[in-house]
């Protein structure tokens, strides 16, 4: 069967780089890529801005192209989401209703819907986390990310809509770059390597967080949308783990490529967010129930970083 994919908050850290594995698989012509704003780089594809808290504009996008799966990454990340709560919520709800809603009526067979690491809070243990700890978040975008997981669930049981879901940890890409998020010093913190600048990290030198490369990260969305249907047993969302660690570690593993690169510590508002989260998740289940097995450590993971990023920086100088 010919899908028709649609990707919401496509022109994002993961949007990006997902776009470029959907298209690939599916073809440039059967993938609709969305955003609230106009690529910022150059683009080819089919690009339509959408705003997705628009649930007419949505619902006819979707009817029109008859669209198969989506895939829904538009959200206001953790840090950012603090500095407006209210309004936080009102999007990242509005905007997945909207999508939940367009494909339970206009009949797409399969939906996406990332989760997040911020689901967890105090109780959560620190290291280790099952996929059925009890969630507590403690930012406004982690508790919409938590009543985004049961209202997944909730379409799933009522309607029969297969929405699959995954809880990233930090992500960790050479591609893109993130925005507003907790975990984003680990993609900065590269960019500063290969400018041999020195670096202010905003979280303190051991605040071990649960990350994983952007490869895996695809390669594990990709890999739950594939799974047969009677293969997603959990149908709020995945842990999904790739490595852990914390920003003396990073510091560590670029110092021994680059050992003349140095960072300092000013941890900001950021840090009590991060320690807040978990060190560390279990993803067995993920493991088990369709095979998820991450492929990047943490020395294998910067000098994919370093390298790419060296390669895009020369370019930029030549340019
Ligand atoms: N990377 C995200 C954030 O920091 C976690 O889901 O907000």
């Amino acid at each position: 069967m010919n899908e028709t994919i649609l990707i919401t908050g496509a022109n994002g850290q993961l949007g990006t780089v997902l776009t470029s594995a959907l298209q690939e698989r599916f073809g440039r012509e059967r993938v609709i890529v969305t955003d609230i704003r106009p690529p910022q780089r150059e683009f080819s594809g089919r690009f339509e801005q959408l705003d997705v808290t628009d649930a007419e504009g949505l619902t006819q996008m979707v009817r029109e192209n008859k669209v198969t799966q989506i895939y829904h990454l538009a959200a206001i990340l953790s840090a950012t989401g603090e500095a407006a709560p209210l309004r936080t919520w009102e999007i990242n709800m509005t905007a997945l209703l909207n999508v939940l809603e367009a494909a339970r009526l206009e009949g797409v067979d399969k939906v996406f819907y990332p989760s997040s690491i911020a689901v967890f809070g105090p109780s959560a243990p620190a290291a280790d986390v099952p996929n059925d700890c009890h969630l507590d978040p403690v930012t406004v975008y982690g508790i919409s990310k938590a009543a985004g997981e049961n209202w997944a669930q909730y379409y799933f049981n009522r309607y029969g809509l297969d929405v699959r879901s995954l809880r990233y940890p930090g992500v960790i890409g050479h591609q893109s770059q993130p925005g507003g998020g907790t975990t984003d010093y680990a993609v900065d913190i590269y960019h500063a390597a290969v400018k041999n600048v020195p670096f202010s990290c905003f979280l303190d030198k051991d605040e071990q967080l649960p990350m994983i490369f952007m490869d895996d990260a695809i390669r594990a969305t990709l890999k739950i949308m594939d799974a047969p249907k009677v293969a997603i047993r959990i149908r709020t969302s995945y842990n999904l783990a790739g490595l852990s660690f914390c920003p003396a570690d990073v510091a560590a593993s670029i110092q021994r490529q680059a050992p003349g690169f140095t960072v300092d510590y000013n941890p900001d508002h950021r840090q009590a967010i991060a320690a807040g989260w978990p060190d560390s998740i279990d993803d067995s289940a993920a493991r088990t129930d369709w095979g998820w097995e991450p492929e990047f450590n943490l020395e294998r993971m910067t000098e994919e970083m370093l390298s790419a990023l060296k390669i895009k920086q020369s370019g930029q100088i030549a340019a």
